[in-house]
């Protein structure tokens, strides 16, 4: 399997241009990649469970995070946002769910594919709209 097929790099367009944004963004990325490496290595259920249950708490933590910034820079997608990251939040215990029902497979690594994409798209999509929101303002404090 070629690695930059399963691999998203971090690179500067995905910046946030908020330092403790990007550090969580750049290691919830690192886990995505280790999970995603994980399922097509063929690790025991044990071991890919224990990862997607350790990026599931990072993640509710950083959405968490977020919308607290989000709020105090009085960001007006608040609560859009703050929706959207609900939606994940259930989408991806939905994907854990089913993982704990089913054995590795082919399957699981599209599920994978298809978390990192989610996540990959919402960074793009959503968080880059407040970053546009902060440029003019420059970097909050
Ligand atoms: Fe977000
Ligand atoms: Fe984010």
């Amino acid at each position: 399997m070629e690695k930059s097929e399963w691999e998203i790099a971090w690179s500067d367009y995905l910046s946030v241009g908020v330092p403790e944004m990007d550090d969580e963004h750049r290691q919830f990325i690192a886990r995505v990649n280790d999970l995603n490496k994980a399922i097509i290595e063929s690790e025991d259920k044990a071991t890919v469970e224990r990862m997607m249950g350790l990026m599931l708490m990072e993640a509710a933590h950083h959405f968490w995070h977020e919308e607290e910034l989000l709020a105090r820079w009085k960001y007006p997608e608040t609560a859009a946002h703050t929706a959207k990251h609900a939606e994940l939040t259930a989408q991806f215990e939905r994907v854990m769910k089913e993982f704990a029902l089913s054995d590795i497979s082919f399957v699981w690594a599209i599920k994978g594919l298809h978390l990192k994409q989610l996540l990959v798209e919402h960074l793009l999509k959503e968080d880059m709209k407040y970053r546009d929101f902060l440029r003019p303002q420059g970097a909050p404090s």
